[in-house]
């Protein structure tokens, strides 16, 4: 089974970044343990990281033909883009959204989200446990 996880905007700077609310894992670390579980899980993982709402765009779009299913953490773009929401419907490839924080506890503009209604669930607040439990329930998907 391929799965591919996508990385939205300024989370190239984990590790550094307001490390109270998002951990102190890079997002090479994640991308690391997230690695070794696929190994372990028998699946097939990429990776992709952009800053920028149409890349983002085009990699749901490029991964038609490869990915069975998608992990996203749209960051930023989670609480305002359309267009990721679109593309997410518009590939049919089941996703999961994903939050290292628990964005429900925080301030009110996190508290919506243009993805969801799009993803088959979400998972919120356990920092780069959020990404391996997604990575579990994906993986499952390949079973029959
Ligand atoms: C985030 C939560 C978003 O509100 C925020 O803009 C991010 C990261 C998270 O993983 O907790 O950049 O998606």
């Amino acid at each position: 089974m391929n799965i591919l996880v996508i990385h939205g905007p300024n989370l190239n700077l984990l590790g550094k970044r307001e490390p109270g609310v998002y951990g102190a894992t890079t997002l090479e670390g994640i991308n690391d343990a997230l690695e070794q579980d696929a190994l372990e899980l028998g699946v097939s993982l990429r990776s992709y990281q952009s800053n920028s709402e149409g890349d983002l765009v085009s990699a749901i779009h490029d991964a038609r033909g490869w990915a069975e299913a998608i992990i996203i953490n749209p960051a930023a773009y989670t609480h305002t883009s359309v267009a990721i929401r679109d593309a997410i419907a518009g590939v049919g490839i089941p996703a999961i959204e994903v939050h290292l924080s628990n964005v429900h506890a925080r301030e009110p503009f996190r508290q919506h989200s243009y993805i969801a209604p799009v993803a088959q669930g979400t998972i919120a607040g356990f920092g780069a446990e959020s990404y391996r439990l997604a990575l579990r329930v994906a993986s499952q998907w390949g079973v029959s």
